[in-house]
């Protein structure tokens, strides 16, 4: 009996004969040797077959096949240069299991809505297997770093009665007859828990209705968000480009053949390094004005402006204390200037823009409260988030990244669609 194995693991089978249990990636013959690229979910391996080598029947069984048929293939692998992967497999077994009939992505050039409505099937497909597994590599790093770091995973509720950023973007849902709502952020509640436990982390997804279709918006995306108690924005700034800088590396460590595959160019990636580079709002108003964007001080930065802001960087741009106006109510003012808040982005380089929101928080009580006000919020709500400056309040950081624009960032994809397995935006609800 031939060991079952995965595509990721023939270099270990070299010379022998395994078993692959997968689905036709494509299948083409000469009449006497039919190709047959098969998936099996760890890659993609080219498996020939011999018309003149194997049982008539067998080469039958081959000429049934079609594209995204379920099929067991037993062969010995081949090191082959030449082959995508680097191995081949020698057909001499063949099980086919399902029949697809007339799958309906195939190789020709499709349209992309007819791609995201083939979402469910779409994943299978060479360069979103890519993308996922890098995906999840970026999530597993996070998770490393943290964790390594002696950061508490510790979850908050995605069921909640407080606006964190901002009440625009707010999805309300009917909690037995109150309203509640999808969590923007696990922030508030991080906090909390960064008195409870000093350095912890929340992991998951959070929820904006965001009413303009771009291609850096998704209406569910995936966040880390790691809070330090004892932390200001210094030492914000600092975890979030470690942080930033282990996952680029990471990926470059494990997912180079992924990256191949998605074309990306990886010396992009390879410088970089922390520190990266600093500019107060204040600053990089004069760079937009120098570069002849019509840019008035108290603004909030816009993708394009973003992007003009990292072309002078090959790495990624943290862009610290903005106007107080435009940033949330929970931000800690300058004690320099009353008019910043100490909040910080990362811009990634190459177009993406932010990729982290942050800052230190406003840890005094009456401060906070007169925020709450000033933006419209019913205290009543936020009554035991003002617990945490009324019980042994003190400095604290945090910051969000989102995930996606990472995954984007990384894979050199430009849409967020691409970038999670089943996008929501404000047109896409399905599959
Ligand atoms: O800058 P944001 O709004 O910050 C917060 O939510 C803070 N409460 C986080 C914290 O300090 N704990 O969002 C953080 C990040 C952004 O930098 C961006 O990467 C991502 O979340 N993000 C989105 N990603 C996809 N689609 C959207 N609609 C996003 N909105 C924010
Ligand atoms: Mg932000």
């Amino acid at each position: 009996m031939a060991p079952v194995t995965t595509i990721q693991r023939l270099g270990k089978f070299v010379g022998q004969v395994v078993e692959l249990q997968g689905w036709v990636y494509n299948i083409r013959s000469s009449g006497k040797i039919g190709f047959l690229m098969v998936r099996d979910g760890t890659g993609i391996v080219q498996s020939v077959i011999s018309r003149n080598d194997v049982p008539a029947e067998l080469f039958g069984a081959f000429e049934t096949l079609t594209q995204e048929s379920a099929v067991t293939v037993r062969g010995e692998v081949r090191r082959d240069q030449r082959a995508p992967g680097g191995y081949e497999l020698l057909v001499n077994g063949l099980d086919g299991h399902h029949v697809a009939q007339d799958y309906p992505i195939t190789p020709k050039e499709h349209g992309t809505a007819f791609l995201m409505d083939h979402r469910h099937l779409w994943l299978r497909s060479r360069r979103q297997h890519a993308i996922m597994l890098i995906r999840h590599e970026i999530i597993r790093a996070c998770r490393d770093f943290l964790d390594s770091n002696d950061f508490v995973l510790v979850d908050t509720p995605i069921i909640t009665p407080n606006a964190v950023e901002g009440t625009t973007t707010l999805f309300t849902i009917d909690y037995f007859g109150r309203s509640a709502y999808l969590t923007q952020s696990g922030q508030l509640y991080n906090e909390a828990n960064a008195m409870a436990l000093k350095k912890v982390y929340c992991f998951g997804p959070t929820f904006r209705a965001e009413k303009s279709k771009t291609r850096r918006h998704l209406t569910e995306f995936w966040m880390v968000e790691p809070e330090m108690a004892y932390c200001d924005l210094e030492g914000n700034m600092v975890w979030a480009e470690k942080l930033v800088a282990y996952v680029v590396e990471r990926v470059l460590e494990t997912r180079l053949e992924q990256l191949e595959v998605l074309e990306r160019d990886v010396s992009r990636l390879e410088v970089i390094r922390t520190p990266f580079p600093r500019i107060s709002y204040n600053e990089a108003v004069e760079i937009l004005q120098k570069a002849g964007v019509n840019f008035q001080w108290g603004g909030d930065f816009s993708g394009s402006d973003e992007t003009v802001l990292s072309e002078n960087f090959n790495r990624p741009l943290i862009v610290h204390r903005f106007p107080a106006a435009i940033k949330a109510f929970y931000m800690k003012r300058d004690p320099d200037n009353e008019r910043l808040a100490l909040g910080m982005d990362v811009l990634a380089p190459e177009g993406i823009g932010e990729i982290i929101g942050g800052g230190q928080r406003e840890d005094d009580l009456d401060t906070l409260v007169r925020l709450i006000k000033e933006n419209d919020l019913p205290l009543e709500a936020y009554q035991w988030y003002l617990d945490l400056r009324r019980y042994g309040s003190v400095p604290h950081s945090g910051f969000g990244m989102g995930i996606e624009r990472v995954v984007a960032w990384i894979c050199g994809v430009s849409h967020l669609r691409e970038t999670i397995p089943y996008p929501r935006t404000l047109t896409r609800l399905e599959p």
